[in-house]
């Protein structure tokens, strides 16, 4: 069964059972510098999970695509992948464990034919915060898993949180048995000898955790998140994902270009193509900084692979043009985008190859004077970041390949000082910013809470914020919106507005618990950014936001508010600019 159709199967049957399908996500949460990227389909549903009235209902499927890069050294391997795709589903405090699990499991033997004796499920042993898992367990024997199946693990194996504080709860796992023979006697799912693969995870999601403990929510949710390519490898009976038809074709023209053969580095082209091109497409461009970084290091470790097997980098295009065809039928924005992703890879492609001749000339002088250790401090591997451009896993595995290793540890703590550093300038600049505010920047960012709640009620209470910009001459305003705001939308919302400045309603400010807050409703565009005591804008009842201020005291401050344009910025993605007129 190909990728594809195990989407889309996930998303009729949730649907046939009461889902509303939402998009993805982008998978860079626009103007959120505190998570790099989206990683898992719960992610931007926090603020649903935690009480927040989801305009779709109270269940929800989606396909999300995820970026993950705590691993990617290890991308070359059989299994890991910096970019992928979560299928899931979500209840609201709707259904909980029993039906939670009887729908997966009719999905997994029904929809997808896995005989229920290739299945393994695992489910919480229970603890001092929260007791044993039974009922998970009694569901799944009610399901059709025989008790043998069934096993328990503690929260390092059966709990879920997103970071260190949010939402949480004990999970069930289930996974596939490939056949292989056992390990041990003691071969178990939690084993990592690969006869059992994790396909699906179910979180009953009804804990909050923050430094207190845990807190119960007010509402008992269920988050799952099936890998996609993980389970069309299984489905397909196929080693690794790179033998399914999502990397296929890459790896084939890989292999026809490639003069020197590695089967590691053809899979580390083709992931991290597939990785930047995804995350390029959603708006993300390499730079020096957390995500911008990210791309960057995808982008040279690539680089690096092709010119380890030795394939002409002008290549390079014939191998996006053949990624696109491959990824448009997912991602048909893999398309549209085609022409920015290949101006950024190639660009990026050519800031990289000056140096790197270089560079590497500067790695065997370093390795030369080593006569004593067979490591590589973390000052010389600095040195060829900040100065030749290489991200550390490039010199890892230059090292390794010259019997070397790396002092990755003083390299970090080096990184970290530097990122400090230009963190400070950045803030620095930002402080002048700030410092500079003027009445029209507060002006435009109390306009801004008001454009933002007269979107919701023309447009919808899926309108919500994605960015915003502010200068002392304009605002600007993006949002999620599915299609070109008509010429009535506009005037209603600007007659809205000025009707709300017309009203003369004061702005008030209070600071409660963030959780408070959002229980009591208030609009939050990244809820994990916020500190634990937050600052609450009020425009009478018309807005209700976390925001950090200041803003004006009365809305009669503002003077006329005028749409000058209206326009889309990215996929989904809406682009209203507006001025003050006084
Ligand atoms: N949030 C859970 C996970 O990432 C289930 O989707 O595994």
């Amino acid at each position: 069964m190909k990728a594809i159709e195990i989407r889309n199967k996930y998303l009729n049957f949730f649907k046939e059972h009461g889902h509303s399908v939402i998009p993805s996500a982008p998978l860079i949460p626009e103007n959120d510098p505190s998570v790099l990227f989206t990683t898992a389909g719960m992610q931007p549903l926090v603020p649903y999970l935690l009480g927040q009235n989801h305009p779709k209902g109270t269940r929800l499927t989606n396909y999300q695509k995820c970026v993950r890069t705590n691993d990617i050294e290890e991308v070359g391997d059989n299994r890991h992948l910096t970019y992928f795709e979560m299928l899931g589903n979500w209840s609201l405090g709707d259904y909980f464990k029993e039906e939670s699990i009887a729908m997966s499991f009719e999905f997994l033997t029904k929809e997808l034919g896995i005989p229920a004796e290739k299945l393994s499920v695992t489910c919480f042993a229970g603890d001092e915060d929260c007791p044993r898992d039974n009922v998970s367990a009694e569901s799944w024997k009610k399901a059709g898993i025989s008790e043998d199946h069934i096993y328990f693990y503690g929260k390092g194996d059966n709990w879920w949180i997103a970071g260190e504080e949010g939402p949480c709860g004990p999970d069930t796992e289930m996974f596939y048995d490939t056949g292989k023979p056992a390990c041990s006697e003691n071969c178990q799912p939690s084993c990592d000898c690969g006869k059992y693969v994790e396909i699906w995870n179910n979180v009953f999601m009804e804990y909050f955790k923050n430094k207190n403990g845990y807190s119960k929510l007010k509402q008992k949710n269920v988050d799952t998140g099936l890998g996609l390519e993980r389970m069309a490898m299984l489905l397909q009976k196929k080693e690794t994902p790179f033998d399914t038809e999502l990397f296929l074709p890459i790896m084939k023209k890989l292999e026809e270009l490639q003069k020197i053969d590695s089967i590691e580095s053809r899979r580390i082209v083709a992931e991290h193509l597939r990785s930047s091109m995804m995350i390029i497409s959603d708006g993300g461009r390499p730079s020096n900084l957390d995500r911008g970084y990210v791309l960057r290091r995808l982008i040279r470790r690539m680089i690096r692979h092709l010119n380890k097997l030795q394939i002409n980098l002008d290549d390079l295009s014939t191998l996006i043009n053949l990624n696109v065809e491959t990824l448009k039928e997912m991602y048909s924005e893999i398309e549209e985008n085609k022409q920015i992703i290949k101006t950024v890879i190639l660009e990026e492609k050519n800031k990289f190859i000056k140096t790197l001749a270089n560079g590497e000339k500067e790695f065997q002088k370093e390795i030369n004077k080593l006569t004593q250790t067979k490591k590589i401090s973390g000052q010389v591997v600095f040195k060829l970041y900040d100065t030749y451009g290489f991200p550390p896993e490039v010199t890892k595995e230059l090292a390794q390949e010259n019997g070397y290793d790396i002092d990755l540890k003083e390299f970090e703590e080096l990184f970290k000082q530097h990122q400090e550093k230009s963190r400070q300038g950045s803030e620095q600049k930002f402080k002048g910013g700030l410092a500079e505010q003027t009445e029209e920047t507060i002006a435009y960012h109390t306009a801004t809470h008001l454009l933002n709640a007269a979107l919701k009620k023309v447009i919808g209470k899926d309108a919500h914020q994605r960015g915003s910009n502010i200068t002392v001459d304009r605002m600007r305003f993006d949002f999620n919106c599915d299609h070109k705001l008509t010429e009535e939308e506009k005037k209603e919302v600007e007659d809205l507005v000025n009707k709300w400045i017309k009203e003369a309603i004061p702005v008030t400010k209070q600071e409660m618990k963030k959780e408070d807050a959002i229980n009591s409703g208030a609009e939050c565009m990244f809820v994990e950014k916020y500190p634990d005591i937050v600052t609450v804008y009020s425009i009478g009842d018309i807005s209700k936001e976390l925001c950090g201020g200041p803003h004006v005291s009365n809305t009669k401050q503002l003077g006329k508010f005028k749409i000058k344009k209206e326009e889309a910025s990215s996929s989904g993605v809406r682009r209203i600019k507006a001025i003050l007129i006084k």
